[in-house]
This record gives structure tokens, sequence and C-alpha cells, in this order.
């Protein structure tokens, strides 16, 4: 190869052109609050000296251009800065309002761990790592879900750069998102599967809550006064609020399927179940799952059970599904009372706004109350 052959690379693309107009830190996007940013504005010198001297060759980086993974290369700054990024590394720049910013790390700065940052940094000059890294960064914003994505870095050339590391490293984001979900969501409907085979409710019931819970969820959503409630937690309690009764599994059939009323011990026993739910989830990822298990049978005026907690000290996953689970229950007809309607269910958790129910949640309910009724008439057992 030629040194004719190695064009420089032409950053004429409108993201790439608009790194030439970052000046300061502020439009870097950084907080003000760590050392790192002194390191990062005294190293913005030498980069700009090593992103004149180094540019990727252009038969190369024509060949990522259809690549279907993000890909970009970067030098070997502090702040790896971009000498190159490919249509979809920039497309997912711009998904999770990353772009135009001319570093690696002035992108990921406000989204992931500085821990995260300081690793990738320590791998461009260590020789032990290989000069690479490889890891998970979280990328979230209030209005899409968690992106969870594998970052690997590697060298691309070894020539020594200022800092005696390679002078370039090239970035491939692989986006496993999907993929994890999936993982988690089958480790539930295992656990589910297991449960339905014990308790004396139907799968339709374990449905139903779900939907309840993920409409009330993004009731709540749209009227903006619950900021923990983001397109993660709308998307979790989708499918975890059907993990309410699991711990079920772990009570005696005898009480389960008793057919009159239960007596002092058998009850004592029977609320046993959030707590042996919430055993059952302490090991998955996401905390709600075992919230809503240990919870859900807890009142807002700190009478319920397994811990009589009150008001706010109840995870507001947990009131939520509360609210599903007693609307369905007073819909579903028992052995023990008949199955009420839509009104008189809505009016009887109006009633107990304050005592068993978050009244703020009952009001956002009550306004949306059709969706429950929807959702029972298109899911009967
Ligand atoms: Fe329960
Ligand atoms: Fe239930």
């Amino acid at each position: 190869m030629s040194e004719e052959d190695l064009e420089p690379l032409e950053l004429d693309d409108e993201n790439l052109d608009s790194f030439e107009t970052i000046e300061t830190v502020e439009e870097l996007g950084l907080s003000e609050d760590s050392g790192l940013l002194e390191e990062l504005e005294e190293d913005g010198a030498e980069c700009e000296a090593l992103g004149e001297a180094f540019n990727p060759p252009s038969w190369l980086t024509t060949s990522y251009e259809k690549m279907p993974e993000p890909i970009a290369i970067v030098d070997g700054s502090l702040s790896l800065t971009y000498l190159y990024q490919n249509p979809l590394f920039r497309k997912f720049l711009e998904r999770y309002s990353l772009g135009a910013h001319r570093s690696l790390i002035a992108s990921i700065w406000n989204q992931v761990d500085k821990s995260v940052v300081e690793a990738l940094r320590q791998a461009t000059h260590d020789p032990d790592s290989g000069f690479s890294w490889k890891g998970e960064i979280h990328i979230k914003t209030r209005d899409t879900l968690t992106a969870l994505i594998k970052l690997h870095m590697y060298p691309f050339i070894e020539e020594s750069g200022g800092r005696g590391g390679p002078r370039a490293f090239w970035i491939y984001l692989e986006d496993i998102t999907a993929e994890r979900q999936q993982l988690q969501r089958d480790y539930i409907d295992a656990l589910l599967k297991a449960s339905l085979q014990k308790d004396n409710d139907t799968g339709k019931h374990v449905t139903r809550v779900n939907r309840y819970s993920q409409h009330l969820a993004e009731a709540l959503y749209n009227d903006g006064r619950w900021p923990r409630v983001d397109r993660d937690f709308i998307e979790d309690i989708s499918y975890l609020a059907a993990m309410h009764d699991v711990g079920k599994i772990g009570i005696s059939e005898a009480i389960l399927y008793k057919p009159g009323p239960l007596n002092e011990q058998e009850w004592k026993e029977m609320r046993e179940h959030p707590i042996i739910g919430a055993l059952i989830l302490s090991s998955y990822p996401i905390k709600m799952a075992q919230e809503i298990a240990k919870s859900h049978h807890e009142k807002w005026n700190g009478s319920g059970y397994p811990y009589n907690l009150s008001e706010t000290n109840i995870p507001l996953s947990a009131r939520i599904v509360t609210i599903a689970d007693v609307y369905d229950a007073l819909r579903m007809r028992r052995s023990y009372k008949p199955g009420f309607d839509h009104k008189v269910s809505v009016s009887r958790i109006a009633d107990d706004a304050g005592t068993h129910f978050d009244p703020d949640l009952v009001g956002v309910f009550v306004a949306m109350a059709e969706d429950f009724r929807r959702i029972f008439d298109s899911n009967e057992d």
C-alpha cells in the first residue's frame, strides 16, 4: 500500500462538521463537578494535534460504511476524540441525543458511571489490558427504554501516541437490550408457570393485572406528577405485576384450596406469601419484582401486611398493583362472593382512597377506569 492510497478522511458530514464549532466544556455537555474536566480541557490541544496527524485511511472506512453495527474510530487522547463514525454510529448517537460531541467521552459523559469513563481512559495506555476495554453501558432517558450496550474498544493502530499507548482505537457498539430483556422475561415466565400450578387464581387474572398496572402507570406518566414513572417503569410493571402472588408457591394446598373461611393460624400462614415471594425474587435484577411481591398487601394507612408500611413508604409499583389486584378480585366471581360490576368495583376502590389505597393514585384510576373495564371484558375467564 503506497502513501497515495491513504487518502485523508473527509469529515464532510453534518454531524462531524459540528465538531469544529464546539469549543467549551459546557458545549461538550459535561458537568462542572469533576477534576476530570480540567484534564479533558487541557487534552483538547493534544487531540487537535493528533487529529491532524492521523486520519483513518478511506479504503478502510469505506468498508465500515455498510457494516451493520455502529463503529467509530477515536484517537488516543483522554477525550477519545472521533476520527470517524459510520452511519449507524451517528444514528445511534442521535437516537439517544448523544450527538454533536466531538469525543466519545463527551458523548457518554452524562449517561454512564464515571468508573466506565475512567476504565476506558485507563485502557488507552495500559499494555496489560492489550490497550482494549469491553463492558456494558446503560443509556437511559425518561422517554426511551434503557438501552443496554456492550462497548468494545480495541487498538486500531499500534504506533505510539502522545500518552504512551496506541494512536487510535476503534469502538464497536453492540446493542444487547433485546437479548437481555428476553432473558429476564423468560425467567419470569418460568416462575409464573410454576406458581400458577398451585395458585387458585387463573392465568387470565395475572394477565389482566399486568394490563391494568401498565395502563395505570401510563396514565401516571402522562400526568407528570410521578417522576419515577418513565418508559422503563411502564415496561417493567407490564410483566412484573403478574408476580404479586408468586409466594403462594410456599403456602400449603390445604390453605390455598380451603373452601370455607381461614382460621387465625391459617391466616397467619397465608400472610407469609409476600415475604416468600420477595425471597424467591431476591436475585432478580429488576428490583420492582421484589417490591411488588413484598408490598402488594400493604395499605396506605399502615394497616396492611407484612410490615405495616404506610403511605409513600410503600413502593409506588406495589401501590399500583394493589389497585389493579383488588379491582380484579372485586370483579371476579368467587365461591364466597358474586362478581361485582365495573361501577360498583370502581366506587368501592374510590371509597377506600386514603385508607386502603394511595388517594392520588385513586384519583388517576377513577379518571381512566374505562380502560380497566375494557381490559376485564376482553380477557374474561
Ligand atoms: Fe397476594
Ligand atoms: Fe392477585
